[in-house]
């Protein structure tokens, strides 16, 4: 069966690799929500494993991807790709396939990280600007790893800007990648709307699937993403963690369901939200006070997607004590 058939048969919808946003215990919750809802993610892609020196040992493949240890899938059953970012083709090949020993259903390669740490190593999106390089580390890829195992790129739509698409484009042909996302911007476009989704359509002409992403907030943008950029394929960010159910919205166009108004009748209720906030305080980190850091991350970026959370937000802003947190969650639902 070739990977088109099995794993595009249908148009995939993704949860986005976001590095210190959706770590596992964010994929565990956004991925259990959307099988709770009966509409869940194909797959999402872990946050970037960097790759500098040496083949990594196999605990730091674990602590990126700890559902390495339940066959790559999340607690719900949604597995989980692995995604590295670096700059030397032979020592990305050589971490792909041990990836691949452990366990990865597929191996993803970043080439859109802006961060100027990365970028100054020659890694993540500033490799737009050297195709030549972006061949080479997928195509060591593709060779280093079993070929029953697929090998995707993520890129952005070019590094300054999009006078090297074509340069992009031919890499990829010949690389022997098996799909493609694309971030819709430019690294200096950062992630400030808008996203220039009918730049990903000069992709389409590839004979590998092609994945659109950015600035995708509710059904409307996704259907309009679909539009502008002639695929089906859709990969969520910043939306998926905002509106945990937008991913039920997006299934909703595919089963060409009526949309209802998502702030007024959403897909999932505030109060089941709540008992997911509940076990997201409960979930393993490296410490209480940074789950708690990251609740407040999370809980900030729900003002934007539900109405009741801005009062939880204003009260619970300055306090820093995890059972207090959960005390006042649970107060919400009685
Ligand atoms: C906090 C944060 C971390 C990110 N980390 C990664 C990453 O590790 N790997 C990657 O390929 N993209 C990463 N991205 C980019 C997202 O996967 C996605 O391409 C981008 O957010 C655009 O989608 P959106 O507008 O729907 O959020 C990150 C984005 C954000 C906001």
């Amino acid at each position: 069966m070739s990977f088109q058939n099995k794993f595009f048969a249908s148009p995939v919808r993704l949860l986005a690799p976001m590095d210190g946003l959706t770590d596992p215990l964010m994929r565990q919750i956004l991925t259990q929500i959307a099988v709770d809802l009966g509409r869940p993610y194909d797959w999402s892609v872990s946050e970037f494993i960097r790759v500098t020196q040496h083949v990594l040992p196999a605990h730091v493949f674990y602590k990126y991807v700890p559902e390495l240890h339940h066959d790559a899938k999340t607690a719900s059953g949604t597995p989980i790709h692995i995604q590295l970012l670096g700059s030397e083709a032979q020592l990305m090949a050589e971490n792909a396939a041990y990836a691949c020993e452990l366990g990865a259903p597929a191996i993803d390669i970043n080439f859109g990280c802006p961060a100027k740490t990365v970028n100054s190593h020659r890694g993540g999106s500033v490799l737009l600007d050297e195709p030549e390089v972006l061949y080479q580390i997928i195509s060591a890829v593709r060779q280093a790893v079993p070929a029953n195992i697929p090998v995707s790129a993520k890129i952005r739509l070019g590094y300054t800007d999009t006078s090297r698409m074509d340069d992009i484009q031919a890499a990829i042909a010949a690389s022997g990648a098996n799909w493609l996302t694309i971030h819709a911007r430019t690294k200096t476009q950062g992630y400030k709307p808008p996203a220039y989704w009918d730049k990903i359509h000069a992709f389409n002409s590839l004979d590998i699937p092609v994945i659109a992403n950015g600035e995708i907030w509710n059904a409307e943008q996704a259907q309009a993403c679909m539009q502008q950029s002639g695929t089906k394929h859709l990969m969520l960010g910043r939306g998926a963690v905002t509106r945990p159910d937008l991913i039920a919205e997006v299934r909703k166009l595919d089963l060409e369901l009526p949309q209802t108004d998502s702030m007024s009748t959403p897909e999932l209720s505030w109060q089941t939200l709540i008992t997911h906030q509940i076990k997201f305080l409960q979930g393993t980190a490296k410490s209480d006070v940074v789950l708690v850091g990251r609740y407040k991350q999370w809980l900030g970026m729900l003002t934007k997607g539900y109405s009741e959370a801005q009062p939880l937000w204003n009260a619970l802003k300055r306090e820093k004590n995890k059972a207090a947190i959960i005390t006042a969650l649970e107060a919400t639902s009685l």
